[in-house]
């Protein structure tokens, strides 16, 4: 699988595992099994253990134009370009990887957030650390993403 197909797969496989292609309403629940179908997509090398080389290709697709940062305005419209309805959820989730919050998705902003997944520190992001990270995103931000249509603007 090329990095592109396979990044389009973080966000894509929740939506058609969950049959969402066409839906009005996204469904994320339940969370944990939604998180743990990303987790093991994301771990591409399939030892249990996302590691930072690994996060590093989830982004790489996002860099549309090829300059090395993924800015917000690029991740949104990659995400929308699916999923129109995801737009918020799309900036809050970009604003938790942006660490410094400049909207350019670095190498260092990358650090950060893989630290900030990885609990325990040991350089492997368990399916446990994975799924408890992206478990309190779902449910901290449903107001965006569990209701169909709705959020105006
Ligand atoms: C998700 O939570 C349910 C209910 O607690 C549990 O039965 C299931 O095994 C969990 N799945 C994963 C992937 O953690």
């Amino acid at each position: 699988m090329s990095n592109g197909e396979f990044i389009m797969m973080y966000f894509l496989v929740v939506c058609c595992l969950l049959g969402l292609s066409s839906a009005a309403q996204i469904n994320f629940k339940p969370y944990n099994e939604t998180a743990m179908s990303m987790f093991l997509t994301s771990d591409t090398d399939h030892d249990a253990c996302f590691e930072r080389t690994e996060l590093d290709h989830v982004f790489v697709v996002y860099d549309t134009d090829g300059s090395g940062t993924v800015s917000r305005h690029e991740y949104t419209v990659h995400i929308t370009a699916t999923n129109p309805e995801l737009h918020d959820f799309a900036h809050v989730l970009y604003d938790d990887y942006d660490l410094d919050g400049d909207h350019h998705l670095e190498k260092h902003d990358y650090d950060a957030y893989f630290a900030k997944l990885d609990a325990d520190s040991d350089g492997c992001v368990t399916p446990d650390e994975f799924v408890n990270y992206w478990t309190v995103i779902f449910v901290a931000n449903e107001h965006l993403h569990g209701h169909g249509g709705g959020h105006g603007k």
